[in-house]
Formats: C-alpha cells, structure tokens, sequence
C-alpha cells in the first residue's frame, strides 16, 4: 500500500514538472531564449575554468597530483565537445545581452569545430600524461592546453585583459 502510495506521488511530480517545463520553454520571448543561450555557454566555460584551476595551479609550483589532473583534463576534454553546440547560437541580435563573444563566431562554425577539437585532442594529451605519473611530462603538455583556450579567445572573444 505504502509503496503504491509513493510511485503515485513520484508519477504525479514527474508529470507537474513535465509539464511546467513544456509551459516555460513555450513562453519565453526570442530575447529570453539568446539570454538563456549565452548563461548556458558561460556556464559551459566557467565549468571549464573550474577544472583547469588546479591543473593551472600544478603548473605554477602547486603540489603534483597526476590523479587530480588527469581527471580534470578529461572532463575539459569531455564538456570541450560541447562548445561547437553552445556557440551555434546567434545571439547578436540584442544589444543588452551581457557576452563578450564576438559575432564572427557566427560565420566561422567551422572554425569554432577545429579550435573546440584542439582542445580536447591537447587536453586528452594531458590526461595521457599525466596517467604516467610522469610530473614533468605532465605539466609539459600543459602550454599546449591553455593554448588551446586562448586560441579561441585571441579570434573569437572581446579581449578581457
Ligand atoms: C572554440 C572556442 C573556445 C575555446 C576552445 C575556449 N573558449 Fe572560453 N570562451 C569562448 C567564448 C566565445 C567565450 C565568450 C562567451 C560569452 O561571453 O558569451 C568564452 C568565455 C570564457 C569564459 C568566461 C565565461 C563567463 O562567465 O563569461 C571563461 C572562464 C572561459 N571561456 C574559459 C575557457 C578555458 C579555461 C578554456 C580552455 C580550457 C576555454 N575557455 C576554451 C570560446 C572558447
């Protein structure tokens, strides 16, 4: 009886929030749409970050931890093959969206495949050395990593520096 109970309950909330998600994704203006695009891709990048701070750390004289860093090289490589998607979106058209993407993004998707594929090709690099345990290796493949970030930000992004 109790377990009836609480498969009833747990069909019911799937459908609610089923259905409160169908409701949103209908209501929202061309404005709300490109506002939740570019949140969705910083939200991309700034996981990003948050996974190449250690490894950036190892490279400035941080204790080595070849476990550490081969993980976190793995997920940037993993979540990299979500850029091309997130930068697929043409968000130009309002002016009072906050995004220092550059709007050549636009034309150049092919471009924006090449420099997503270089990073995580170099972050698999890095994920492979560092699953040697070898620091110096290691922490060698590591210019050709955040390269890989910058490539992308000198061509496609308002310079922040
Ligand atoms: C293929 C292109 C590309 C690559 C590769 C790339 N980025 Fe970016 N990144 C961008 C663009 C475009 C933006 C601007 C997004 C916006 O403001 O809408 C951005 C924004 C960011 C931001 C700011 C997010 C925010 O909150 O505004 C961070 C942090 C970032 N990238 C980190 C990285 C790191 C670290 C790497 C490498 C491991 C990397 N990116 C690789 C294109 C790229």
């Amino acid at each position: 009886m109790m377990k009836k109970i609480v498969l009833l309950l747990s069909a019911a909330t799937i459908t609610v929030s089923g259905v409160l998600f169908t409701v949103s994704a209908q209501d929202q203006t061309p404005e709300e749409s490109a506002a939740a695009a570019v949140d969705q891709r910083k939200s991309l990048f700034k996981t990003i970050r948050y996974n190449i701070g250690p490894i950036a750390g190892m490279a400035q004289g941080a204790p080595f931890d070849a476990e550490v860093a081969e993980r976190n090289a793995r997920r940037i490589a993993s979540m990299a093959t979500m850029i091309p998607e997130m930068l697929a979106v043409d968000t130009s058209a309002f002016d009072n969206i906050e995004t220092t993407a550059l709007d050549s993004i636009w034309d150049n998707q092919g471009d924006i495949a090449t420099k997503s594929q270089a990073l995580i090709d170099n972050a698999n690099a890095f994920a492979d050395a560092a699953a040697t345990g070898d620091m110096g290796a290691t922490l060698g493949a590591f210019r050709a990593l955040g390269g890989s970030c910058g490539n992308c930000h000198d061509t496609y992004r308002v310079d922040t520096d």
